[in-house]
């Protein structure tokens, strides 16, 4: 059984990629501070898997209790989620995000290269791409940010770049998600944000559960066709096995390289709040609002090289997202 290291596993894109690995026949080991997660999903995984899963309380900038955990194992390789992901957080308290972001990479990038383990899937962002100059967005779009969360991901990245060039062995895929939503088909796992959400998704199913009265709707005069922001929403399960193909990938060897994960179709606020309506078969109030500061009309990925090079498409439409969505939040209307 291969041993992979799981970095913020607890989470919410972690914790599907968990499942996924345990029903393909690895052994993921957990390292997760909880800070963004609750420790219930640990057994939430074994509900669905029928295997608990090794999890660590361990910071990632703590590289003693890093280098215990990779005394204790033999990793084939690294999955990377352990990070801050809130962009307006980031604007306000960027010292803590380049903290935590940057310098836990580094402590986990310094351990992996003591220990002789090369291989490493990162979890970047499409917010690396800023503005895009055009849709769909491929991989060689130029890359530019407007946040420090956005900024932590491209260090982070140019860090791998320039570790690939300095040691052939290292090999690395960088995943640019585009928009995660949805949550296991059965209900036991899903998106848990603290407070009030940030995201269009989870936003949408609180209101559907009556813990929000009503969505903002931010901006409807941009340049698509509703006027409505547009993105690319991809199921978290067909997320999830995005790493899979990525980890068979740098078994054949590549260096380092980026891999847009999205569907490469986009949608509209106002399509989702139809679709979710439809699935749920809740009413969603909405207003109109300005436009929220740093957003862009649209955002979609061209997926052919991850197609090609990952053997990686994505499986589900909006209907099923909309209905795993809603299972989630009805069955967990207050989260774990
Ligand atoms: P999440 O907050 O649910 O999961 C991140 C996990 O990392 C949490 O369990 C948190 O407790 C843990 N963590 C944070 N800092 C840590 C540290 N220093 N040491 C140990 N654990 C730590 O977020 P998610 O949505 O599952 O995102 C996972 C990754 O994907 C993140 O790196 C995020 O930036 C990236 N990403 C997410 C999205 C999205 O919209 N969800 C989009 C693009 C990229
Ligand atoms: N939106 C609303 N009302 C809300 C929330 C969002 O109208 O309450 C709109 C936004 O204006 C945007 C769309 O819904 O048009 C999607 O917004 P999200 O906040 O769900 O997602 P973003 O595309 O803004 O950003 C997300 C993550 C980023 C990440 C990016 C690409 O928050 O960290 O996807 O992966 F970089």
């Amino acid at each position: 059984m291969k041993q992979i290291l799981v970095t913020g596993g607890a989470g919410y894109i972690g914790s599907h990629t968990v499942v996924q690995f345990i029903e393909q026949g690895y052994f993921p080991v957990i390292v997760d501070n909880f800070s963004n997660s609750s420790n219930k999903v640990v057994s939430r995984i074994e509900q669905i898997t029928g295997v608990l899963p090794a999890y660590y309380d361990v910071d990632i900038r703590d590289r003693d209790s890093l280098k215990t955990i990779f005394q204790e194992y033999d990793f084939d390789a690294v999955i990377h989620f352990a990070g801050l992901k809130a962009v307006g957080e980031s604007v306000k308290q960027p010292l803590r995000y380049y903290a935590n972001n940057v310098q836990g990479s580094l402590a986990l990038f310094q351990t992996m290269q003591e220990f002789a383990c090369h291989k490493l899937v990162f979890s970047s962002s499409a917010t690396v791409y800023g503005d895009p100059e055009h849709v769909p967005i491929d991989e060689s779009s130029t890359l530019q940010t407007t946040n420090p969360y956005g900024q932590s991901k491209l260090m982070i990245e140019n860090i791998l770049r320039d570790l690939s060039l300095s040691d052939a062995q290292w090999q690395i895929s960088i995943l640019r998600y585009f928009n995660p939503v949805a949550a296991h088909s059965s209900g036991l796992i899903g998106e848990n944000p603290n407070g009030i959400p940030n995201n269009l998704m989870p936003y949408i199913a609180q209101v559907a559960v009556g813990k929000l009265q009503c969505l903002s709707i931010f901006g409807d005069d941009y340049s698509t066709p509703d006027g409505t922001g547009i993105r690319d929403y991809i199921h978290v399960v067909d997320l999830a096995n995005a790493h899979l193909c990525a980890l068979t990938a740098l078994n054949q060897g590549h260096g380092c390289q980026a891999y847009n994960i999205g569907t490469g179709r986009g949608y509209s606020v106002l399509e989702m709040v139809k679709a979710f309506e439809k699935a749920s078969g809740k009413h969603i109030p909405f207003e109109i609002k300005a436009r929220r500061d740093g957003d862009i009309a649209r955002c979609y990925a061209k997926t052919d090289f991850s197609r090609r090079k990952l053997s990686w498409q994505a499986q589900y439409g909006l209907d099923e997202m909309m209905v795993d969505q809603w299972r989630w939040q009805s069955n967990n209307p207050d989260g774990y």
